[in-house]
């Protein structure tokens, strides 16, 4: 018999199969789940490897990682099946085009390593491309269209992965994703709701329309969407490996719309394209270990210094309204950093050092009012005009198999549905990821992030990152926790990691569905999830001088997958992800 957990994700799977809802999913598999128990777990348990965990933004992804556990594959295998899955049933997150980090931990040998698969700026790009004389944006060239593509890394990882780390064979691992993307799928209703808010975009875009939208319509859920030119190009990897993407037609394809869509790729880009193996970001709080994404990503280092910092105060409840000024005041000061240092380290030198340093969160530690929060212009300098509107995207998944391997993946094309263009007849959506580089110093992004030169655009260079897939290994066992989000990875995973610690008895879901809060350094609010916090709470942190910000909606799609110390394993994904979070 299996540990109960192990089947959590199928579990999910089946019951929102059977609800037919996925909005509802969580909600009813709460009030009926000794009954689903009974039905899920049977149907589970025949069929899933112990002790191991999955979670995954979607239920096809899960069971097709599940699968190749069964085939005696390991999380590396399951990793690249599950990424390959993904960006055929959510190609509006991440995909072939797109780029991202896996962050991977080897049983036998305990090697941690963070397989850079970040996209890289083609070596055309220059500034003048995205602003004009003055200094101004040119409207959405960073998000739209061929110039808003780097050069993707996500087939390269996958190649990587399989090749280096993995047992079976790459075209055992995407054969799920090909028969996915030949015979089609049933969308489920987020897929309908991201097709509908981005129907604009998916109208005007180059192919999108006659692949994504249903007659010139967002498509409804259980729309069957059938990506036969997305197969042919999976197929083109199977067979020749990076090869049958970077080079061949494949390659040709993906430059020549680029450039038509007013790109500047060649040939070399895509050949050139290199993935990094980095040691992750490794630090220690209050006894536990962290393992967190590196530069390019500033997830790991603004973790490191947020949770520095909140070393020097007692943490019980990081939603008591005492202890959210102090991990507001700590977000603030690790997002100050940010900006004002990271950058790819290939290109620029950053203090990477000193800015982990406990000392140094002990100053910035000590700079903290205890009553009243530090304003932006105190902090910076003069206040900014105003930004760009917000969006949201990006897929993150966990995976820890029998043996204790462990990948935690966050990928992406950005924005939902990336900069609208579909290459050719490749059926690749390709990313808008150049939006991550800074264009100047007042200059925010689509998440409202501000950079400094440390992540000014270069040829070759990687766009700074907020994906931030982490481990945290304590007495417990190991969490494998991540999210999608943009700026508020960051914050997720800082929330993730802290009730997690607070945790004797470690419960994923009550970890996934806390409410969260979001500070940034610039735009200087607080951002709450709406109907979360109550009137006391706000009143509280306005009186120290927060301003505080309701979204419109919750965020976060966050998976987990834990395994304890004697060997068991659960996972759990955010219900938020079933209604629209994330957005
Ligand atoms: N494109 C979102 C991120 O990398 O943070």
């Amino acid at each position: 018999m299996l540990p109960d957990q192990v089947s959590a994700s199928p579990r999910t799977w089946i019951i929102q199969a059977l609800s037919g809802w996925h909005g509802r999913a969580y909600k009813w598999r709460r009030a009926c789940t000794l009954v689903l128990t009974c039905i899920a777990f049977t149907a589970a348990a025949a069929e899933l490897p112990s002790r191991a965990a999955i979670a995954s933004a979607h239920p096809l992804a899960t069971e097709a990682g599940y699968r190749v556990l069964e085939q005696g594959g390991n999380a590396f295998d399951a990793a690249v099946t599950i990424a390959a899955v993904l960006a055929v049933v959510e190609p509006y997150s991440a995909g072939l085009g797109g780029g991202g980090f896996w962050l991977l931990h080897r049983a036998v040998d305990r090697k941690q390593v963070m397989v850079d698969a970040r996209e890289m700026a083609p070596a055309g790009i220059a500034l003048s491309q995205y602003v004009d004389e003055q200094g101004v944006p040119v409207p959405n060239a960073t998000l739209r269209g061929g110039k808003a593509a780097g050069i993707p890394g996500v087939p390269a990882g996958m190649v990587h992965l399989a090749q280096r780390y993995g047992k079976l064979k790459l075209r055992v691992l995407l054969a799920p994703a090909i028969a996915l993307a030949r015979d089609g799928f049933n969308i489920d209703s987020r897929f309908a709701n991201v097709a509908r808010v981005r129907q604009a975009l998916l109208r005007d875009g180059i192919n999108t329309a006659r692949i994504f939208l249903d007659n010139g319509n967002p498509p409804a859920q259980g729309y069957l969407l059938r990506q036969p030119e997305l197969a042919a190009t999976l197929e083109a990897l199977a067979e020749h490996g990076r090869d049958g993407f970077y080079r061949g037609a494949v390659g040709q394809s993906l430059v020549s719309a680029v450039n038509a869509a007013g790109g500047v790729w060649r040939a070399a880009d895509l050949t050139n394209y290199k993935i990094i193996e980095r040691p992750p970001v490794r630090f220690s709080y209050r006894g536990a270990t962290i393992v967190s994404a590196a530069l390019p990503s500033s997830g790991g280092i603004t973790l490191a210094q947020t949770l520095n910092i909140l070393e020097d105060y007692r943490i019980a409840d990081a939603r008591d309204p005492a202890s959210a000024h102090v991990v507001i005041e700590a977000l603030r000061r690790g997002f100050q950093d940010r900006l004002r240092y990271l950058g790819d380290t290939d290109f620029v030198v950053v203090p990477i050092g000193r800015l982990v340093d406990k000392k140094y969160a002990h100053s910035r530690a000590a700079s903290i009012n205890p009553d009243f929060a530090t304003p932006f212009d105190t902090l910076m300098g003069s206040p900014l005009a105003a930004a760009k509107p917000e969006s949201y995207n990006t897929t993150h998944y966990s995976v820890i198999d029998a043996d204790g391997n462990r990948v935690g993946a966050t990928l992406s094309i950005n924005a939902w549905f990336g900069g609208g263009v579909v290459a050719g007849n490749t059926g690749v959506l390709l990313n808008n990821e150049i939006d991550d580089f800074s264009l100047g110093p007042n200059l925010p992004n689509i998440y409202r992030l501000l950079g400094s030169k440390a992540n000014e655009m270069a040829p070759h260079k990687r766009p700074l990152s907020s994906m931030s897939p982490t481990f945290v290994e304590d007495d417990k066992g190991v969490l494998v926790i991540g999210a999608p989000g943009g700026s508020r990875i960051i914050s997720m995973v800082l929330f993730g990691i802290l009730d997690y610690l607070s945790q004797t008895k470690v419960d994923l879901l009550k970890i996934l569905t806390a409410p969260r809060y979001h500070h940034q350094c610039w735009p200087d609010v607080v951002e709450i999830e709406p109907d979360s916090f109550s009137d006391s709470w706000r009143a509280s942190l306005e009186a120290k001088g927060h301003t505080l910000k309701p979204a419109n909606r919750k965020w976060g799609n966050m998976q987990a997958a834990f395994k304890s110390k004697t060997g068991e394993a659960q996972a759990a994904s955010d219900p938020r992800g079933f209604d629209m979070g994330g957005y």
